[in-house]
């Protein structure tokens, strides 16, 4: 019989501390400590984020190996997040592996955070269910929007990207001056349901090739705001649901525009989502309506593993260990770490 492979997967690239144990393609566990303390400043405030995963790590690492039911001596990799990611949070993660690994004297395996996104749509009992090579994944998340075209668990490319904001930093930053709380992308999404998206009209960029612009539409919206709030005060209140609705609907179409361009170009019918965005109710709805028009296959990860998570670092740690792809343990963080 072949050994079964337990990782412990580590991540900590933005504000959320996380740990997870996985056998094979299976998770046994995903602890995640969000960091309540970013809400106050509106984003998410790097030295703080530092401070929050240098007290959380040990105790989610702990629940995570409880909550397993796995003894530390069982494990056989620790996997983590190298980057791309805020460095000061990158470091706690990265430290805390390595110490971990050479206390225990096993392997390290360093992990690129889009490619786990990507590969959270293997974790699964049941890999039928996954995406068969190749495909393409729309990764958007507060951070980045790409199109990846995944030819392999270990060979990926992106083929689109957006050049100035995230989809998600544009849900963020639009609900700011929604004066919604942060992150508001969730609360944007709930408020969109009930409203009509056909009420305001905003610009859907229309980049070159597959790549996306979100800033104009920030700037399209925050101008609309003004020139409406200066004549009547109330105006957002008054048509929140609706002003909710209609942002969304430019986003999502935005995001499918290139999409469907990408499918066409690259004649690929399997498509799968990842990134905290894919949680976006309007999004799914969309992609699943093209999919029937268009004979496509969308693959949707569960809710818990489009956000940040460890579990998707397993995933990914899980496909470099049956690669014989380890790390030393002189690996540093890497903020800016491409696909
Ligand atoms: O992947 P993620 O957890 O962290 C990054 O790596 O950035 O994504 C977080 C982003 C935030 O911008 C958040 O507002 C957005 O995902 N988000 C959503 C929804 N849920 C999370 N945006 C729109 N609709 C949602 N339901
Ligand atoms: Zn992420």
């Amino acid at each position: 019989m072949e050994k079964e492979v337990y990782i412990l997967g580590i991540e900590s690239s933005c504000d959320e501390t996380s740990a997870a144990l996985s056998v094979g393609s299976r998770l046994l566990s995903n602890i995640i400590a969000g960091q309540k303390v970013h809400e106050a400043y509106g984003g998410v405030v790097p030295e703080l984020a530092s401070r929050a995963h240098q007290a959380n790590i040990i105790p989610v690492v702990q629940q995570a190996l409880q909550a397993a039911g796995v003894a530390k001596e069982k494990i056989s990799a620790v996997a983590f997040t190298r980057g791309p990611g805020l460095i000061g949070s990158l470091m706690v993660g990265v430290s805390f592996a390595k110490s971990f690994a050479a206390a225990l004297h096993l392997p390290l395996i360093e992990v690129n955070h889009m490619e786990a996104h990507v590969l959270a749509n293997f974790a699964s009992n049941d890999l039928g269910s996954a995406p068969p090579f190749p495909f393409l994944c729309l990764t958007v998340s507060g951070g980045h929007t790409q199109i990846v075209l995944v030819h392999s668990a270990l060979k990926m490319e992106v083929i689109g990207e957006t050049l100035d904001d995230a989809a998600g930093e544009a849900f963020d930053k639009i609900s700011k001056i929604l004066n919604l709380p942060y992150p508001g992308g969730p609360i944007l999404d709930k408020l969109a349901a009930q409203g009509n998206a056909m009420r305001f009209t905003f610009p859907v960029s229309q980049m070159k090739e597959l790549n996306y612009s979100f800033s104009g539409l920030k700037t399209s919206v925050l101008y609309f705001i003004k020139k409406e709030t200066a004549a009547n005060p109330a105006f957002i209140e008054e048509n929140l649901a609706d002003l909710c609705a209609s942002v969304q609907h430019t986003i999502v179409q935005t995001l499918l525009l290139k999409l469907k361009k990408a499918a066409a170009q690259t004649n690929i019918t399997h498509i799968a989502i990842a990134g905290g965005v894919s949680a976006n109710s309007g999004l799914r709805k969309s992609l699943q309506e093209l999919a029937i028009q268009k004979s496509l296959t969308v693959y949707i990860p569960p809710f818990s593993l489009c956000t940040d998570n460890a579990g998707m670092i397993c995933i990914a740690g899980y496909y470099k260990y049956l690669a014989g792809s380890f790390t030393g343990l002189d690996a540093s963080p890497l903020p800016r770490m491409a696909i």
